[in-house]
């Protein structure tokens, strides 16, 4: 019989409980014992271990945040810190670990492979900034949030004739920026992929109040620059009266979509089947519609470039 170990790890995304609920019947099918570690890399150096049965995940599929609680590990990115979590996983006799998480997390996975631990990953970060699959598990919950956010923005905006310019997360990813922009029909995402011309967005937004329109909407990733420096760089140029609102971690919370609730129980079932068939040191993601694995140093390294012609595309309908 088999012994996992299954973390989350950085932070947290919705779905993560989804995918956890799902590894952790998926290893039990399998007739295999499964370990919750709490707290991430932390939680492993100090073993702070659960065994989980399958009552133990019942009813969290619809929940955000995770159950396993998350941390970011300073010692664990220590060689020292690493070397001891390779001597509890042995002496716990865990024979591999599923890592939930986004990109911090999967460079400590791809970590416990080369020193020889059996690991797998599964994508979860809001920032979906991970090579190897289309959509990680909480990106559309947080899209759905930031909407839901922009859309009450709007009623208000254009009640005062403003411009809002609302900060969303994405570290080095405007991802998020970019979609939200475009389905919540925002007139400029700007994103740390693109340099931002502020004469142009200047330009078209002083049109826009010419026109009488009501309200405009900017929507900055956190990565690109901070919202009130776009708010400073704008005030006084373009005839409506500015406003700033960051949305912060709000963004991370709340009950996971569909998508993100089917996408996590898809792999957290693949990522044991993976280890049931020798697997080790790749991710698992979903690319066009087909469950696929990617090595580690792949996932984190290899640049998930923004699709250009969606920012155009957006920028043409918020004219
Ligand atoms: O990586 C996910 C993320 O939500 C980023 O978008 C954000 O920059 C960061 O985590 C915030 O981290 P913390 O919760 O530690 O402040």
């Amino acid at each position: 019989m088999k012994r996992i170990g299954v973390l989350t790890s950085g932070g947290d995304s919705p779905g993560m409980n989804s995918a956890l609920r799902a590894s952790v019947r998926a290893a039990l099918a399998l007739g295999w014992e499964v370990i919750g570690v709490h707290r991430g890399y932390s939680g492993l150096i100090s073993e702070e271990f659960q065994r989980l049965d399958s009552r133990s995940v019942s009813g969290i599929l619809q929940f955000g945040g995770t159950i396993l609680q998350t941390a970011r590990s300073k010692e664990f990115f220590l060689d020292e810190g690493r070397r001891k979590a390779v001597t509890i996983i042995k002496k716990n006799g865990i024979d591999a670990l599923v890592i939930i998480g986004g990109n911090g997390s999967l460079t400590g996975a791809l970590k416990l492979h080369e020193l020889g631990v059996t690991t797998v990953g599964i994508p979860g970060s809001i920032d979906n900034d991970l090579y190897g699959t289309d959509m990680a598990i909480g990106v559309d919950t947080a899209l759905n949030t930031i909407i839901n956010a922009v859309d009450k923005i709007k009623d208000t905006a254009s009640s005062h004739d403003r411009a809002f310019i609302i900060e969303v997360m994405g570290r080095e990813s405007g991802y998020l920026a970019v979609m939200s922009a475009m389905a919540s029909g925002a007139e400029f995402a700007i994103v740390p992929e693109v340099p931002y011309d502020i004469k142009a967005i200047s330009g078209k937004l002083r049109r826009r109040y010419e026109e009488k329109r009501s309200n405009s909407i900017i929507i900055v990733a956190e990565g690109a620059t901070s919202a009130y420096q776009i708010e400073k760089e704008l005030r006084d140029e373009i005839g409506f009266e500015t406003r700033v609102t960051v949305l912060g971690h709000i963004q991370r919370g709340g009950s996971p979509t569909v998508f993100d609730r089917l996408i996590a129980s898809q792999f957290g079932y693949f990522a044991v089947d993976f280890l049931n068939k020798g697997g080790s040191g790749k991710m698992v993601g979903l690319v066009k519609d087909d469950i696929v694995f990617t090595p580690f140093q792949d996932a984190i390294s290899r640049v998930r470039p923004i699709k250009k012609e969606l920012l155009t595309i957006m920028e043409l309908l918020g004219t």
